[in-house]
């Protein structure tokens, strides 16, 4: 390689999000205005261990900015942590002549994104994840659709948890993070909200509000449980020990990662395809694309896995004011 990038691979790699066909179609799009090939690598970073790949021109990505999950396929892949593994992909670039990748994921696949560009291919990370724990961006693909999923599934519970009068427990996804969690669960006006990001004190954080709710004349309760707080079937029986109430448990689970990305998973996503390419192009390599107050920026990728992103409290303080108290319906 000359220095100059003339093809670039790209891939999604980690846990689908909703956009990450659209981050794919805009950095092809992007690749090809600019003059460049592009290459899709299938099943993440271990489509580059097996030389796994597709030729990508602007047709290949018609007809997916809507659609959910990826085109490319996706995996999490141990081989690749070796860094026999590594050389393997390595020596996939160099056969394909790849110079560049852009590595569209989360957490994951950005630490696989450092230990890859340190053997001297170069790389950008794209951040997608409905976890929204990046600690660089403020936004991550994916978390506004997952957020309207979980929201529609809630309310769906609702009106039957309202005609039996009844609570109604709901894990939500989000690993270690609370983000999804208190987002949906402000968005639903859950009685309670349990995020791994604040200790849990149960007698305070659950049967206190959802006796206030009771006293307040509400007859029907919704407590939305982060994974990474604890499990659902748990609290409750935890609730029917403690007030004698026997809620019903949903797991939402995978349907979060489902479905057609909304208006700002589409906008953001191509939005951070495009710029991926740009820095590229430009010469500028080994970071993450991120979004800050509403601004792409870019962060080294290093200093972007040391990031981190603290759930803003104040959030749950809004939850608390007008979560409960409310005159039954
Ligand atoms: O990181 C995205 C995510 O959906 C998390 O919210 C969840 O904990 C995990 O992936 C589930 O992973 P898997 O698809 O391997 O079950």
């Amino acid at each position: 390689m000359d220095g100059k990038i003339k093809r670039i691979g790209v891939l999604t790699s980690g846990g689908d999000a909703p956009g990450m066909n659209a981050a794919v179609r805009a950095v092809v799009r992007t690749a090809i205005s600019f003059g460049l090939e592009c290459i899709g690598i299938r099943r993440g970073w271990q489509g580059l261990i097996n030389s796994d790949f597709v030729q990508l021109d602007g047709a290949a990505v018609g007809h997916i900015l809507d659609r959910g999950g990826t085109m490319l396929y996706t995996a999490r892949s141990d081989e690749f942590r070796e860094e026999k593994g590594r050389l393997k992909a390595v020596a996939t670039c160099k056969m394909l002549g790849i110079d560049a990748v852009v590595a569209i994921g989360g957490d994951g696949t950005f630490r696989g994104a450092l230990d890859f560009s340190r053997m001297g291919i170069p790389v950008v990370g794209v951040p997608a994840t409905i976890d929204n724990d990046i600690g660089c961006t403020n936004y991550t693909i994916g978390f506004d659709t997952a957020c309207n999923t979980a929201i529609e599934c809630i309310d769906k519970l609702r009106d039957t948890m309202q005609s039996h009068e009844r609570c109604s427990v709901v894990e939500v996804m989000g690993r270690n993070a609370g983000f999804l969690a208190l987002y949906v669960g402000i968005s639903v006006g859950a009685t309670a909200v349990l995020v791994p990001e604040r200790e849990l004190n149960f007698e305070r954080d659950v049967v206190e509000r959802i006796r206030s709710a009771r006293l307040a004349g509400v007859t029907h309760f919704m407590v939305v449980v982060a994974e990474g707080a604890g499990s659902a079937v748990e609290i409750a029986k935890q609730i029917h020990e403690a007030i004698g109430i026997e809620p019903r448990v949903t797991v939402l689970g995978h349907i979060q990662r489902g479905g057609s990305p909304n208006a700002r998973d589409r906008e953001t996503a191509t939005r951070m395809g495009y710029f991926a390419v740009k820095a590229l192009a430009e010469g500028r390599t080994n970071l993450v694309i991120s979004t800050r107050d509403g601004a792409i920026v870019e962060t080294p990728i290093e200093e972007a896995l040391q990031m981190k992103k603290h759930l803003q409290m104040d959030r749950y303080e809004v939850l608390e004011a007008v979560g409960v108290s409310k005159p039954h319906v």
